[in-house]
């Protein structure tokens, strides 16, 4: 027979061309358990309005359960003549109740309503995965920080030197940037706890069928939808869900970029675990940091899954319009992109070596403790307009004799600025520089200490 839902006033089948253009049961097969337990949801409230029996009820649930089973052991699945996954099962029911029973499921609902629910229902759990290895993540970078509590290395802005920081400091920024990520994957999953089922093809039902119903069902704590046509259209979920997963993906792509520049023979600041990096074909003496530049290339593809989707969005007149199946396959990808990225970046970040060494002499370079020597003079009373030419003149002069701040004479400091006694030699060292930045959110280890024990708190409650 003919499986489409909608043969009845059509003459003619679809062309193969148009057959193989429409189908997305190829990708969206993934919905079939959300379908199934749609389908089960769906004949309560029929029961409810009193549109199936009591006996049609009970052998409705038990076709259903039968499908799950074989979809679930493989033994059913669609194929491209059934369109998409809600026809391929609507096929797979018939067969097992045959048509006088199995027919009567489609009451009241319409596929616009339904894949406007699971794939609702499917993103939300894939929050809760993808939430879960990003909490793997930020336990990981937690542990590096915990390992590595006082080592100082080279703040940079512009990638020049700065000023000194704790190593420990700059991971807990990475992860003070994926918790932000992990609550908005919470906060979405509570704005999409709303379900769309009821909505039918966009206008709702005359069948009396109860939505609030279904949506405590199916796990909407937030009930059903006040508007079926917002319902059936909206793809804000989705968008918002692109959204995070490519702002998770940039985020790594930013911590990546750095194990990468740190890795170099040039800066020698990490090592990375044989297990987590690669080899190549043809040079016998490299270790390639793959995972972190597929990271880096990985966030390309996520922005281009956001991106695409939202210009699919741009100017779609309400209610439904099929341009809508394109919205599955980008989402898909983000979800199945990340789960394979995070649980190889956590093990490349879990196991790296840090070169304390490298770090620490590299700290004071270039510089970075000229602040210090402002910051020093502003607590003598020097004006810090002043007090800031006189750290520059302190620059200058090592410059032109190639030292650094720290071997300058005692004659020399006095010749720059008479406020420059021996005791400025206090602060020109990294462990006093640290410890200085000592209020909140500063980089002095007791600070740093407090944020450590802060961003451990927030893994917890999440
Ligand atoms: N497969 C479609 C989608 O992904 C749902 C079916 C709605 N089709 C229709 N002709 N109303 O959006």
């Amino acid at each position: 027979g003919d499986v489409r839902l909608w043969g009845g006033r059509f003459a003619d089948g679809p062309a193969e061309a148009l057959a193989k253009l429409s189908a997305s049961v190829h990708f969206d097969w993934r919905l079939a358990p959300y379908d199934i337990a749609g389908s089960r949801a769906h004949a309560r409230v029929l029961h409810k309005a009193q549109l199936l029996t009591a006996d049609e009820l009970t052998r409705m649930l038990d076709g259903l359960d039968r499908l799950e089973r074989d979809v679930a052991d493989g033994s059913f699945t669609g194929t491209i003549a059934d369109e998409d996954v809600h026809t391929a099962l609507e096929r797979g029911l018939l067969e097992r109740l045959g048509p006088d029973l199995g027919g009567k499921l489609r009451a009241g609902r319409s596929r616009n309503d339904q894949v406007a629910t699971l794939f609702r229902m499917y993103l939300r759990d894939h929050a809760r995965i993808v939430g879960g290895l990003l909490a793997d993540l930020q336990e990981a970078l937690i542990g590096l920080a915990e390992a590595h509590p006082d080592v100082a290395m080279p703040g940079r802005t512009h990638l020049q030197h700065a000023q000194p920081v704790l190593f420990a400091h700059h991971v807990l920024a990475h992860v003070q940037a994926l918790s932000r990520d992990a609550e908005r994957l919470r906060q979405w999953d509570e704005r999409t706890a709303v379900s769309p089922y009821g909505s039918g093809a966009l206008a709702g039902s005359s069948l009396g069928l109860d939505p609030e119903a279904v949506a405590a069902d199916l796990g909407f704590e937030r009930g059903s939808v006040g508007n079926s046509i917002d319902g059936t259209a909206s793809r804000d979920f989705v968008a918002e869900f692109a959204f995070i997963t490519a702002m998770v993906g940039v985020n790594l792509s930013r911590i990546a970029e750095e194990v990468i520049v740190w890795n170099t023979k040039e800066f020698s600041f990490v090592t990375l675990h044989d297990a987590f990096s690669t080899g190549s074909s043809i040079m016998p003496q490299k270790k390639n940091p793959d995972i972190a530049e597929l990271a880096r290339g990985k966030s390309g593809r996520l922005i281009g899954n956001l991106t695409g989707l939202l210009a699919t969005l741009k100017a779609l007149p309400l209610a439904y319009n099929r341009d809508l199946q394109e919205d599955k396959e980008p989402v898909f990808d983000s979800c199945d992109q990340l789960e394979v990225l995070l649980p190889a970046f956590t093990g490349m970040m879990a196991t790296l070596t840090v070169n304390r060494e490298r770090m620490e002499e590299l700290a004071p370079a270039g510089f970075s403790l000229a602040t210090d020597i402002a910051e020093w003079l502003v607590k003598q009373g020097v004006p810090f307009r002043v007090a800031h030419e006189v750290a520059g003149e302190c620059v200058k002069e090592c410059e032109a004799q190639g030292i650094e701040l720290d071997q300058l004479t005692d004659e020399q400091f006095a010749k720059i600025s008479p406020h420059l006694t021996p005791d400025v030699r206090g602060v020109l060292n990294v462990p006093g520089a640290l410890a200085s930045r000592d209020g909140r959110g500063g980089t002095a280890p007791s600070a740093v200490a407090v944020q450590l024990a802060e961003v451990r708190a927030d893994l917890v409650r999440q």
